[in-house]
């Protein structure tokens, strides 16, 4: 069934091929990257990595460290001088632009290094990052994030409007990378390591949060090797090792698979 931009795709079709361009289907693709290879310089990182996000999902990309998590996510954006492949998002080819093209195209990303503005308040931090308010292809809004919105679901930051971003803790710092990102209304979200560095009751709360958001509507795809944190939020899991993507599966499949947890994982 071929569905154009302007019809509603039938619902109820989980689990049937996805369509692309068929916005609204249950099994939209947001997502899409096949044989996608990156470098740092003459060195190759990743390769051939296939994955797919579709709507809705809470997708983990998983492996140690040095497995190629963090390059795979900057390599689906555009922030790397060396990639091949080809990567769609909402149905444009993104694989040869930078990285605003994107941030623009309402593809969010939450690097690890987080990049807040130390001098700036976290009012004037999510102000940074507020972006037009997007809608899907079929009509519906995504529902715009404001500042208060954003409040309530950080309920940490908005006890904090106005201390500069320098006086945070780390795990507040996260938080506001989040919450900033969010401000530009995305489709999706990249989120490299959420859990990574920070204080186990923050660990928690990034879990609620994406938990939360995910009630929201909202898909993302995040990196991670703490397979206890992408259990409790993920729908599905890729795992890498040394650039290749090594298992794909549901959650569940990956949490039963002692052999590739052993293999490519730390635990
Ligand atoms: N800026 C860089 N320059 C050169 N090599 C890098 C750079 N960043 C990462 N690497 C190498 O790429 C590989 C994958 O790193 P990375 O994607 O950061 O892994 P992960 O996020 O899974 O820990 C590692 O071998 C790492 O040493
Ligand atoms: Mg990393």
């Amino acid at each position: 069934m071929k569905t154009s931009s302007t019809i509603s795709p039938v619902r109820g079709a989980r689990g049937a091929p996805a369509v692309r361009n068929a916005p609204g289907a249950p099994t939209e693709l947001l997502l899409e990257a096949r044989s996608l290879n990156a470098w740092y310089g003459a060195a190759q990182i990743l390769y051939d990595v296939d994955l797919d996000v579709r709507r809705g999902e809470v997708v983990a990309l998983m492996g140690r460290n040095g497995a190629g998590k963090s390059t795979t996510l900057k390599a689906l954006i555009g922030m790397l001088p060396k990639r091949r492949g080809e990567v769609r998002f909402m149905g444009h080819d993104i694989s040869k632009t930078e990285s605003h093209v994107a941030a623009k195209l309402g593809l969010g990303f939450v690097p690890e290094d987080r990049r807040i503005f130390t001098d700036l308040t976290v009012v004037e931090n999510l102000e940074v990052g507020r972006q037009p308010p997007r809608r899907w292809a079929d009509g519906t809004d995504v529902p715009p994030w404001s500042i208060e919105r954003l409040f309530m679901l950080f309920k940490n930051l908005g006890e904090m409007p106005y201390r500069p971003a320098g006086r945070m803790s780390g795990g507040e710092q996260q938080m506001l990378t989040v919450a900033r990102t969010l401000m530009g209304n995305p489709y999706l979200v990249l989120l490299d390591e959420p859990s990574e560095g920070v204080a186990p009751i923050v660990v928690e709360q990034m879990a609620n949060m994406i938990l939360e958001l995910k009630t929201h509507g909202m898909s993302i795809l995040l990196s991670e090797q703490n397979m206890h944190f992408a259990e409790l939020v993920s729908d599905r899991a890729y795992v890498l090792e040394k650039g290749q993507i090594r298992f794909q599966g549901s959650m569940s499949e990956l949490a039963g698979n002692e052999e590739v947890r052993r293999a490519y994982l730390s635990v």
